[in-house]
């Protein structure tokens, strides 16, 4: 399987001299908003169900034809039209794979107003959880000032994982993101396997919350998503 990086902007990737197509070929698109709709279509598909908290608090019902709209805004803020995003499209035209970059606010600890405002409580429980991890990576102000990528939502077609896509998308946003300028790259696994490919890409865990420590009121875990997924872990890479 080949990649190729296509879009006016970005360097093409080195293997994309070789014209040899199968169809398990793919290449690298940045997104722009035209591609909106069909993203939100690709990410309801899979990362809504099948992303280890969307999946364990069955965000999206199993067998129902639904949507989250609050995480489709969550997806849409800020990453759709920046030309951080990347998704990987196959040769008959079908995304595959998307990675919805973007730039990390300031600190704060208010919450924010899209927790406030967030009417879905299972949704809700995530934002809660990206904030309360935010806090602690954030609480020596150690990123102050600095230009700090957030990869913030990373899926692949079910039918297309184990490939290397996931990889190449991350490493194609890091490439990026360095020639933009950004001092750093973080990213905020929930999944064993993100994590684990952060950790062959060079980031370091900076910070870690066990599942079964994150608990509420009554000291029941918020999340217990399916093995392997024990921990929230935060990754940084220096770019
Ligand atoms: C995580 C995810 C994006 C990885 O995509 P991918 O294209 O399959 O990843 P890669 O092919 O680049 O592989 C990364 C590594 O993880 C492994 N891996 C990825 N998904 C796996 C799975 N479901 N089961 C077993 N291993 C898996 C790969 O084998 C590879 O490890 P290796 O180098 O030791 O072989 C994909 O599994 C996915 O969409 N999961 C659901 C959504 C999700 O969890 N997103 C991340 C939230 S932080």
């Amino acid at each position: 399987m080949k990649s190729r990086l296509e879009s006016s902007t970005e360097s093409e990737l080195a293997d994309s001299a070789n014209d040899e197509r199968t169809d398990m070929d793919y290449h690298m698109q940045v997104v722009t908003k035209d591609d909106k709709a069909r993203v939100l279509q690709f990410l309801r598909r899979f990362f809504f169900r099948d992303e280890p908290l969307n999946q364990c608090i069955e965000l999206i019902p199993e067998g129902e034809d639904s949507t989250c709209i609050e995480l489709e805004q969550y997806c849409s803020k800020s990453s759709l039209e920046n030309n951080l995003s990347l998704m990987a499209v196959s040769t008959s035209g079908a995304i595959v794979g998307v990675l919805l970059n973007g730039k990390v606010e300031p600190p704060s600890d208010e919450d924010s107003e899209f927790i406030t405002t967030c009417k879905n409580p299972k949704f809700r429980k995530i934002v809660r959880l990206l904030k309360y991890v935010d806090r602690n990576v954030n609480h020596n102000e150690k990123f102050q000032g600095l230009n700090v990528l957030e990869i913030r939502i990373i899926s692949v077609d079910s039918n297309w994982r184990g490939k290397g896509i996931a990889r190449a998308l991350i490493e194609k946003a890091l490439e990026i993101a360095k020639e933009k300028g950004f001092h750093f790259a973080r990213a905020d696994c929930s999944s064993y396997f993100s994590g684990k490919l952060c950790s062959r890409l060079g980031f370091e865990p900076i910070y870690k919350l066990k599942y079964a420590d994150y608990v509420d009121d009554d000291g029941n875990p918020v999340f217990s998503p399916a093995f392997p997924h024990k921990a929230m872990v935060s990754y940084i890479k220096k770019l």
